[in-house]
């Protein structure tokens, strides 16, 4: 498995694999929801604040990973992984955990300190996350399952401090998606 960054990809291709893998999983009306939503990030979300990953093998996209920047009053240096998809042809064989453990190593070489995302914790466990306490980092939203906010430290980051209210980048700021 090849992983590169999401900008030499096609956009349609990209947003395709997302709404394909979320109609799969969750209906057509949330793969279509997804697809949109990944449409915005990619068109609006400026380059400093988007991190993409494509994941391929023999030019075949597999799966995919974005990264967005989360602002803090404080000068912490956090993104948020979501979404991420897996292509249904390849689910469990490993390509999800490769695909976020790889994406997560590259943000630590760029200087990244936390990563924040909001999922089933059973699955992110997997790959280093914990449960993160709304005292530590306030959700831009209240969230319907308080126990999908997840963290991992990176760099030396800590998840003892308090950050306060965090913001996400405009395509997330959507009740909906909390
Ligand atoms: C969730 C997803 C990214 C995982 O990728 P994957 O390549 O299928 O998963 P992997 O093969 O790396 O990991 C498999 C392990 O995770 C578990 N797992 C997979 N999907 C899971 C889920 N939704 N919830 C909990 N555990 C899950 C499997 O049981 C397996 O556990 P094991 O290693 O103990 O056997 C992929 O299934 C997917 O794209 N699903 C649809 C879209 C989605 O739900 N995205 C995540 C929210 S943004």
């Amino acid at each position: 498995m090849k992983l590169e960054s999401y900008g030499r990809f096609d956009r349609q291709a990209i947003e395709a694999l997302y709404t394909h893998t979320f109609s799969n999983s969750e209906g057509q009306s949330e793969g279509a929801r997804i697809g949109a939503l990944v449409h915005e990030i990619l068109e609006r979300v400026p380059s400093e604040s988007l991190l993409g990953f494509v994941a391929t093998e023999h030019e075949e996209i597999l799966g995919c990973i974005l990264f967005t920047r989360l602002s803090f009053d404080s000068p912490a240096n956090a993104f948020m992984l979501s979404p991420v998809a897996v292509s249904p042809d390849y689910q469990g064989t490993g390509v999800g955990q490769e695909l976020i453990n790889q994406g997560i190593r590259h943000l630590e070489e760029l200087g990244v300190e936390l990563v924040l995302t909001y999922g089933d914790p059973n699955y992110y466990s997997k790959v280093g996350f914990q449960q993160i306490s709304q005292q530590v980092v306030r959700a831009p939203f209240e969230l319907s399952h308080p126990e999908g906010w997840l963290a991992q430290p990176l760099n030396g980051g800590r998840l003892d401090l308090p950050l306060g209210n965090v913001r996400c980048v405009e395509p997330f700021n959507d009740a909906r998606y909390w």
